[in-house]
């Protein structure tokens, strides 16, 4: 089994995600990336990758394929690179399309499907994944290998992502409203926008820091921080009045709703192209 240093990984599919999980690998290993409109590819040819058009060529001389395509790609994709993909580890980073309807486009591939969020683009993702059972433990440790390079890993049973895919995949977005949201509150009580901006990120960096390194449960966190008739505590009761909470419990759940509707909209074509 070869050594990351020795690889050459090709994404296909070099967008948002494609081109952050491509720029990490061009510090370690021969990376190429691909997409149609190779003119709006930005920076990674200065980082070393080699640019194309051709998913085939970029597949054929590859050791290990990431595809970055939307769901809706990713069956299409697979079936035209299926010949020159066998024996070859695939991890798909699309939301929606398992590995069963996967293995069935291209059946003589060793699949792994993954999650990850838009924070691999500063190298801080978390990315939740799920082999097919065929992959043996030394493939397994060269991806853990691969997609340490984009932050924290966490191995999952597939029947979680379309919920990770809602909760931590689209996560980001739910805290840049919570980082938004405080740093309006500065702003009506006259804090420059700036240190605003600074003071809300860092705080949540650090609660999450905190939530992670003492394994404590949010509500024991924020029990130290509310002093009997202090500030935060008149905090707390305008967010309990606005039933925070609910809001984003209702959130998780209606986009879970939506990731589970994707999915099967995604199954119902893939398998419609697969046997059709
Ligand atoms: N954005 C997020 O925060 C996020 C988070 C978690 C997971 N994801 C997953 O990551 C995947 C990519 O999402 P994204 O946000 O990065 O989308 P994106 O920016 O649209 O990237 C997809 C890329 O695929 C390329 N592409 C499409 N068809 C192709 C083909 N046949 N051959 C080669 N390249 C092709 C597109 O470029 P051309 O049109 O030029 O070919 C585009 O650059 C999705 O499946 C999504 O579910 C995204």
């Amino acid at each position: 089994m070869k050594k990351l240093e020795e690889l050459h990984i090709s994404v296909i599919g070099a967008g948002i995600i494609g081109g952050a999980l491509a720029e990490a690998l061009s510090a370690y290993c021969k990376v190429t990336a691909t997409r149609r409109q190779i003119e709006r590819i930005n920076g990674l040819g200065e980082k070393g990758v080699n640019l194309t058009t051709d998913n085939t060529k970029a597949a054929s001389d590859a050791d290990i394929i990431i595809l970055a395509v939307k769901p809706s790609q990713v069956v299409p994709v697979l079936r035209n690179i299926a010949e020159v993909i066998q024996g070859k580890m695939v991890i798909s980073f699309a939301a929606a399309i398992s590995l069963d309807i996967m293995q069935k486009a291209a059946p003589e591939c060793r699949l792994v499907r993954a999650m990850t969020n838009i924070a691999v683009k500063v190298l801080k993702g978390y990315t939740l994944f799920s082999p097919a059972e065929i992959i043996d433990a030394d493939e397994l440790e060269l991806l853990e290998s691969i997609l340490l390079k984009f932050g924290e890993i966490q191995r999952v049973q597939e029947q979680y992502l379309d919920v990770l895919t809602a909760m931590s995949g689209s996560g980001p977005a739910y805290i840049f409203t919570v980082v938004e949201s405080m740093v309006y509150g500065a702003l009506r009580e006259g804090l420059p926008r700036k240190l605003a901006l600074e003071a809300a990120a860092h705080t949540a960096i650090g609660a999450a820091c905190l939530l992670l390194e003492t394994g404590k449960h949010p509500a024991e966190l924020k029990d130290m921080v509310l002093t009997p008739g202090g500030v935060t505590i008149d905090g707390i009761y305008e967010l309990e009045e606005s039933r925070i909470r609910t809001a984003f419990m209702k959130a998780i759940g209606a986009a879970s709703a939506r990731s589970r509707v994707l999915a099967e909209t995604a199954r119902e074509q893939a398998w419609g192209e697969i046997n059709g």
